[in-house]
Order: C-alpha cells, then sequence, then structure tokens
C-alpha cells in the first residue's frame, strides 16, 4: 500500500510512528581537543547502554570517524551529496551496534558546500526510515557555517575544552557565535585530557566565568570530564574504540558516565522552529498526541 499522505504537514504514514530521536553535537572551536574520540566512545557507550544510536561525522572535508573505527564504507556523504547513494546507502555499522554516516576526506567541494545545502544534509536525516534514540553529530574544528548549523540542529551542544588557553578562547567564540548568530542558549561542557577531576573542574569554571560576564544569555553545565589516557592513544591506534577495546580504562569509564547522563536528557516536547535534525518525527509525535 502507498503510503498516506498528511498534505498539511508534508508527512506520509510510512514513518509515522518512528519515535523522536535525541541529537547531540560535540564541537569545541579549537582543532585537535578530542571532539572526534568523545562523539565516537560516547556513541559506543550510548549503543552498550541499548540505545539505537547513529554518529554522523560532520566534519565534512576531513572526515575521520571511519578512520578511527577501522571501517572501510562504500559510500559517504559524498555520494549522497552528489546524488549517486541514498543516506540509507551511506550508514554502516560500527562497534557495540552502533551506525555510522561517515564523510569524505580530502574532498574539498565537501568543506565548501553552501549554507542551503547544509541546511539540506539536516533535513535529509528526516527521510531515514530507521528506529533510533540517540544521533551524535561530530563537527568540524572551527566557527564555519557547517559547524554552527549542526550545532544550531541539535538539541544540545557538547563544547569539549582542554588545557589550553586557546581551546578556552576559541570554545567561547564559538558559544558567541552560536548564541548571537543561532539562537543557541545552553551549552554542555567536557573536558579532555584532563591531568585531575580538579583541572576538569578548573576548566569549566574559566569557561562558565567568561561567558557570565560576556553572554549573560546563555547556561553552561558541566557534563563531566575525561582524563589523559594513554588506552584511548592505544586505542586509536588500533582503530578501536577505547569504550569497546579497553572498557575499564580511565577515558572508557569517564566517557561512559557521560553517556549515562546524557541517556537521561529529556527529549524537547516541541520542535524549536528553526532547523532541527529529525524535525518531522517529533511534528509527528505533536501531531498524533
Ligand atoms: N582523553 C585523551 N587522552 C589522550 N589522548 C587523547 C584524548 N582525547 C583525544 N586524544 C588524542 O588527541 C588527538 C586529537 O583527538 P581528536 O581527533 O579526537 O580531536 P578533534 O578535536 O576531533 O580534532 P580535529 O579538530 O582535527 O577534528 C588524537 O591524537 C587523540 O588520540
Ligand atoms: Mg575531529
Amino acid at each position: 500500500m502507498p503510503p498516506r499522505e498528511y498534505p498539511a504537514l508534508n508527512l506520509t504514514a510510512a514513518n509515522h510512528s518512528l519515535a523522536p530521536v535525541r541529537s547531540i553535537a560535540v564541537t569545541g572551536g579549537k582543532g585537535g581537543v578530542g571532539k572526534t574520540n568523545l562523539s565516537v566512545n560516547l556513541a559506543a557507550s550510548l549503543a552498550g547502554l541499548g540505545k539505537r544510536t547513529l554518529l554522523l561525522d560532520a566534519d565534512l572535508g576531513l572526515a575521520n570517524v571511519d578512520v578511527l573505527l577501522g571501517l572501510s564504507p562504500q559510500y559517504t556523504l559524498a555520494d549522497l551529496v552528489s546524488g549517486r547513494c541514498e543516506l540509507d546507502e551511506v550508514i554502516l555499522e560500527g562497534p557495540a551496534g552502533m551506525l555510522v554516516v561517515p564523510a569524505a576526506s580530502g574532498r574539498r567541494h565537501m568543506a565548501e558546500l553552501q549554507p542551503a545545502q547544509h541546511v539540506g544534509l539536516v533535513n535529509v536525516f528526516n527521510d531515514l526510515q530507521r528506529e533510533l534514540d540517540i544521533l551524535i553529530v561530530d563537527t568540524a574544528a572551527g566557527i564555519t557555517d557547517s559547524v554552527l548549523t549542526f550545532c544550531q540542529a541539535a538539541q544540545d551542544a557538547i563544547v569539549v575544552v582542554c588545557d589550553e588557553p586557546a581551546s578556552i578562547t576559541d570554545a567561547y567564540a564559538l558559544i558567541k557565535v552560536l548564541s548571537r548568530e543561532r539562537g543557541v542558549d545552553r551549552v554542555q561542557v567536557v573536558a579532555n585530557m584532563v591531568r585531575s577531576p580538579a583541572e576538569g573542574r578548573g576548566l569549566y569554571d574559566k569557561l562558565s566565568r567568561v561567558c557570565e560576564r560576556f553572554l549573560g544569555d546563555v547556561s553552561l553545565n558541566f557534563l563531566g570530564a575525561v582524563p589523559h589516557c594513554d588506552w584511548l592513544r592505544m586505542a586509536v591506534q588500533r582503530q578501536q574504540a577505547v569504550a569497546t577495546a579497553y572498557p575499564a580504562s580511565p577515558s572508557a569509564r569517564a566517557i561512559a558516565e557521560i553517556a549515562r547522563r546524557a541517556a537521561r536528557w529529556e527529549a524537547p516536547a516541541a520542535p524549536r522552529g528553526n532547523i532541527e535534525f529529525f524535525v518531522d518525527r517529533m511534528i509527528r509525535q505533536g501531531a498524533v498526541a
């Protein structure tokens, strides 16, 4: 039977029953602070908790989720953008049963997409006919349109910082632009590569003080700290997630705790009225309620 249409909402009955998806972007402003490692291991930990998790590699020009996980994708987002395949064909399975949408590396045109194409990439997830609980989005470094759009489109943004002055200033710059230009008013902070729990808290306090002073309308929450960990580096060398390769290691345990906290976040009851991942499922839920 062909899918029934709901013209007012431009929805079809085919994915009418799909539950809403919690979306979380991982970002940071500065390069090399551990965004991709946090994304990959957060996704693996959430999958380990039984959450149906999709990890999107949104570092469009220099993708490396597939490399970190030792995956060999047949298709990437570059094939999707050029119309060679559908989103469903790009998805492959990673550790702990998580699903991965890999991007391409070294395709300059992917790093230079137009703002409307970034919006298009967000909206293409509406067509996905899969039951999911959580989407994790690994963003690129910087404050380019792609980073801003993917953060804006996610319900929560995790900003990763580490103990370097430029990390705090870049994180602040990113939060400022997200709040002023994209209406993001809530940010989760993870301190990475810390040498002690106090260092993690101290990094958060530093960032939170400067945000409070200059950006009164953004609320920050300290989500947790991940220690500097040689097991994580070893897992990277073996192209595995530390969460699955060395689950008892300090970094894996810290990320597992962050995953438990994130898994408890309440899904927003209604769309925020702007660009948003899986917005159709949310509208539909409201429409049927
Ligand atoms: N907790 C940690 N302990 C030890 N090393 C870490 C930790 N987190 C990340 N690293 C190392 O830091 C480097 C950068 O990590 P990663 O690629 O995740 O950063 P990124 O922010 O995604 O970088 P980019 O901005 O280039 O995308 C990697 O070599 C990784 O092994
Ligand atoms: Mg990265």
